[in-house]
């Protein structure tokens, strides 16, 4: 019953954060632009009595906040994202984004007002004994808003013990609470690849070292890396993108040279490394064999999202009592899509965890113009939130 109320004590603001979710959905600004965004989140945190820290990660902030008690020396950290992508809005509301080509379809509009209503239940109640840090990231659609965000001293100044993040999850329904224990999301790189041989003229292959040839040859070996260079029992991608080579109205011309491009996708660091080394040998090996030069530039970019299996069985649990085992999926499936917020993950335990929007069916889906975030989940992801809070550090 206790919990329960949490729900029903953000549902009676419910209507003040589904206009906060509409105005941020109106105003959406890029990563390392959110400056309205950044202001908005400050001046409704301060308002609240949070003690808010500007400029952590650029437009990034954090709030601090401390229970009714602070005795326990620990602290929980609740991180939302706030950027919006470069697509042009197609779905038509009242609300509809009003920068051109600029608009909040992976929901960071959503996340960003549950965390605050999450901080408006916190900072009325304070049922917790210990502090809390409300992280306000920017930039993660893949700019390195994280990162930034930990070089500015996140951890150092403000030390968590656990934390928690949350995506919504659009193939799971509404309301839903889904979560994976363990390695839940990919590390992301991407590879760039320039073969540079000897063209030449098409009647006299012999004369060359054809990069096309050479190009195939390389597509075929890279197609090993996952099927023979990786255990069946662990999972990888390598794809390649792109292919560029010659000229199509060259038709009786080899070309001197070759570019391809790719992403590969790993859930740990042993199976990154072993494919990186893969691809730098059969590279080699490539150039070796076929008398050209071929450079490998390997980029890591985002590492796997690793969650702390006792910190996913916790937000299990409060999903559970909150909302009852039907709305809650502890153990659901990793998926080969990243996040940056595996960055903190690497510096502190904690856990993502997602909460469904119903709508795929209805083709609302992440990333495409016709996203829309789901406005009746709000309470539901704010009261997590609050009780992963009120459960760390309970009141004794
Ligand atoms: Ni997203």
């Amino acid at each position: 019953m206790y919990a329960k109320s949490v729900i029903e004590s953000i549902e009676l603001f419910h209507d003040e954060l589904i206009s906060i979710r509409r105005d941020i959905h109106a105003h959406p600004e890029l990563g390392f632009q959110e400056t309205r965004t950044s202001d908005l989140v400050a001046r409704s945190l301060t308002a609240l009595g949070y003690e808010v820290h500007r400029g952590v990660g650029k437009t990034g902030l954090v709030g601090v906040l401390e229970g009714r008690r602070n005795t326990s020396g620990r602290c929980i950290g609740l991180r939302a994202d706030m950027d919006a992508l470069p697509i042009v809005e197609t779905g038509q509301h009242e609300y509809t984004s009003t920068s051109p080509g600029v608009m909040h379809a992976c929901g960071h509009d959503g996340h960003t007002t549950m965390l605050l209503g999450a901080a408006r239940y916190l900072a009325e109640t304070r049922n917790f004994d210990g502090k809390v840090a409300l992280i306000f990231q920017p930039a993660e659609e893949g700019l390195g808003g994280a990162q930034a965000m930990i070089d500015d001293g996140l951890f150092e100044r403000f030390p968590c013990d656990a934390i928690y993040g949350v995506h919504n999850w659009p193939s799971l329904p509404a309301g839903v609470i889904g979560v994976c224990p363990g390695p839940a999301m990919a590390a992301a790189d991407s590879f760039e690849i320039h073969i540079e041989g000897q063209g030449g003229h098409g009647a006299r292959p012999n004369d060359t070292n054809d990069p096309i040839v050479i190009v195939g040859h390389l597509i075929g070996a890279f197609q090993t890396l996952v099927s023979r260079n990786t255990s069946a029992l662990d999972s990888a991608v390598v794809t390649i993108a792109s292919v560029r080579a010659g000229s199509l109205p060259a038709m009786n011309v080899i070309p001197k040279d070759a570019h391809l491009t790719g992403t590969v996708r790993t859930f740990s660091r042993d199976v990154q490394a072993r494919i990186m080394q893969r691809m730098k040998e059969v590279t080699t090996g490539l150039a070796a064999t076929f008398n050209a030069k071929i450079s490998l530039k390997y980029h890591c970019r985002i590492p796997p999202t690793v969650n702390n299996r006792e910190c996913a069985a916790f937000v299990s649990s409060v999903a559970t009592e909150l909302l009852g085992a039907e709305n809650v999926v502890p153990d659901l499936a990793p998926t080969m899509g990243s996040e940056d917020f595996s960055l903190m993950l690497e510096k502190c335990p904690g856990t993502y965890f997602r909460i469904g929007q119903g709508g795929a069916e209805a083709g609302c889906l992440l990333h495409t113009s016709a996203f829309n975030f789901n406005d009746a989940v709000i309470p539901v992801g704010s009261a997590v939130f609050c009780r992963l809070v009120e459960r760390s550090m309970p009141l004794m």
